[in-house]
């Protein structure tokens, strides 16, 4: 959430600042800004998207070698060009950039008010940067010392750059709680929320963990601890290429992220499945089976998307390993005292491994003396981090905003780990193992096939784009589904969806069918075939309009319905992974079909850093 970027060393910093911005829009594209630092400070920011910035900069003298940028998702403020990052501080020497949110602000406030300090906008960002100046000036020292000063009394969760306007040499950084990378190159440096805006420069990376300071130059990284003690920078190799954060001739990232599946669905169980072998390779979980098999209970926690696969998980897991499952929505979890002990598992499954509510949910969880599992697509963030092992899902950068392809590889990786630890555990026969790990092999060419028809997909949002609501159900291991794909709904397309289990309908919510409701069911041949079929018809019977996502062949549910999107025949257990494809592509098409920018929805920003 808001993305940050910053560039010291001898080019231009400005266009390598504003196409880092373009890279990290996802997180966030209420506001943008860019601070400049040549021979004086220079602030400009705007409301809107990135594009408007650079459209409202056109003409303006924009050169320097040290600048940073902001592209904001707003939680202290609403969106205008005042509240937009960067901020200046009140005796105007510093400006800085900032990412989280700083719980204690208003207590802040208000001594700063007390001595005299006026604000320019309502965010708590200018709130800590006065704060700095504040200690700077009545401690007489550098920015360095005052910001240590400030931190240790700064409750909450930040990434913060700095430029000094006396200092204009020098970058400082700071992290707690939300992701930083520092791209080290030759006599420059990059330093972004994600790698996306520093591969194409450099491929040497330090990640900055919680509590370190970074002091950067041209030439010199620098970096400490709150205690002022020097660390030693672990510098990574980045695995990632240019290709795999551009739209490669796709329209939009999310329609690329959803025609990548087949691909990154098989780089997920690449080296991991070999039905051949009959095993399951996984590093994480092999290391850790005494702990998963005899965990008393599991509990996968996550938020949104996340939580979805969670659900799909739970089934999987009670069904095959034979261990309680609960699902906990993270930021619930961590508020509420749940009953925590020794031997328990959680599962923190996260595509960007960054989600606030997550991350403190797994931390109190560890405390109370749980096993962490991390599911977590991208490799080093926090979650993966925080967990005592896990297993990364391997989909490669996702930028459109909707989850898609994070959530199918999310699927993979837990479904596997379900039937290594029922095959360790006993709790599955040869039979039904071989044939799980088979159909898990050809879930990527069965990808393929349910993405062939995207066109009838299409056809069927072009007919529906005008509903008010839509209303999904599913049964069983396709009940997460509806609820997944009623969110791709609300969030691509801002029409009102409600995923239902089918048969809870009766209870409450058929009360809405009428003929303008089109009802979403998520049917594909399972052993709850003949029960849909019994609620598709009484749907039908109250003149509602019923789309149904069907498996290849199924002829009695293509006779009841207004429309079908057809998937091939799968088991059950994995079925979650082709009934999510047409989910995913109508929520794109109807969004497209409505205008709407669908890699990036209103109020929406990938990577939730904030509670
Ligand atoms: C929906 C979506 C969100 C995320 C949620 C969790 O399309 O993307 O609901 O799934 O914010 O994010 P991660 O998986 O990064 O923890």
């Amino acid at each position: 959430m808001c993305g940050i970027v910053a560039y010291i060393g001898p080019r231009e910093a400005y266009p390598i600042v504003l196409k880092g911005l373009k890279r990290l829009e996802y997180r966030g594209y209420d506001s943008s800004g860019v601070a400049l630092l040549n021979k004086g400070l220079k602030v400009y920011k705007k409301k809107g998207k990135v594009a408007e910035l650079e459209d409202s900069l056109i003409g303006k003298d924009l050169h320097a070698n040290t600048g940073m940028g902001h592209t904001r998702w707003a939680t202290h403020g609403e969106p205008s060009d005042r509240n937009a990052h960067p901020h200046t501080s009140a005796n105007g020497k510093l400006a800085m950039i900032h990412n989280g949110i700083i719980e204690n602000y208003t207590q802040l406030k208000q001594e700063l008010t007390k001595k005299g300090y006026k604000f320019h906008s309502d965010t708590d960002t200018e709130v800590l940067l006065n704060f700095i100046q504040d200690i700077q000036e009545h401690n007489e020292c550098g920015l360095e010392e005052a910001l240590r000063i400030a931190l240790k009394r700064v409750v909450g969760a930040y990434v913060i750059i700095l430029l000094d306007h006396d200092n204009p040499d020098t970058i400082i950084a700071a992290r707690k709680g939300s992701p930083l990378v520092i791209g080290v190159g030759k006599g420059e440096h990059f330093l972004a929320s994600d790698a996306s805006p520093i591969i194409e420069y450099t491929k040497e990376v330090v990640y900055v963990n919680d509590y370190e300071l970074a002091i950067i130059k041209a030439d010199e990284l620098v970096l400490k601890n709150l205690g002022n003690e020097k660390l030693t920078p672990f510098i990574q190799k980045l695995d990632l290429e240019l290709a795999a954060i551009e739209k490669g001739g796709y329209d939009h990232f999310m329609l690329k992220e959803i025609f990548e599946q087949p691909a990154t669905i098989f780089d997920c169980l690449r080296g991991r499945l070999d039905v051949a072998a009959g095993t399951i390779t996984m590093a994480g979980v092999q290391k850790n089976i005494e702990k998963l098999t005899s965990a008393n209970r599991i509990v996968m926690v996550a938020c949104g998307t996340s939580w979805h696969a969670g659900l799909v998980a739970e089934y999987v897991f009670e069904e095959l390993c034979r261990i309680p499952v609960e699902v906990e929505y993270a930021s619930e979890f961590r508020y509420r005292n749940p009953v925590v002990r020794e031997g328990d598992v959680i599962f923190a499954i996260s595509q960007s491994g960054e989600t606030a509510d997550t991350i403190v949910a797994i931390e109190k969880a560890k405390e109370n003396g749980a096993f962490i599992f991390g599911v977590v697509n991208v490799v080093g963030s926090s979650i993966a981090r925080v967990s005592h092992a896990g297993a990364y899902t391997h989909a490669g950068p996702e930028i459109g905003v909707a989850s898609t392809k994070a959530f199918t590889a999310q699927l993979a990786v837990l479904i596997m780990i379900a039937l290594k630890i029922a095959w360790e555990k006993g709790t599955i026969d040869q039979q039904r193992y071989n044939h799980l790990l088979q159909e898990l092999h050809e879930i990527p060419e069965k990808v393929a096939e349910a993405l062939r028809h995207d066109d009838e997909i299409k056809r069927i949002a072009n007919k529906y784009k005008d509903a008010q609501d839509f209303l999904y159900l599913g049964r069983g291991y396709n009940f997460p589904i509806a609820l997944e794909g009623a969110l791709k709904m609300k969030e691509i397309s801002y029409i009102h969806a409600e995923g239902y289990p089918a048969a809870e309908m009766k209870h409450g919510p058929i009360a809405l069918v009428d003929k303008d409701l089109p009802v979403v069911f998520v049917a594909t041949k399972d052993s709850y075939h003949e029960k849909i079929i019994s609620n598709i018809q009484e749907i039908k019977a109250r003149k509602g309009m019923v789309l149904a996502v069907i498996s290849e062949g199924d002829e009695t549910i293509t006779g009841m319905a207004d429309d079908i999107m057809i998937v091939p025949e799968a088991d059950e257990l994995v079925a979650p992974l082709l009934s999510v494809i047409p989910m995913q592509l109508l929520s794109y098409h109807v969004g497209i079909a409505k205008n709407l920018d669908v890699d990036k929805p209103r109020n929406l920003a990938k990577s939730v850093t904030v509670e």
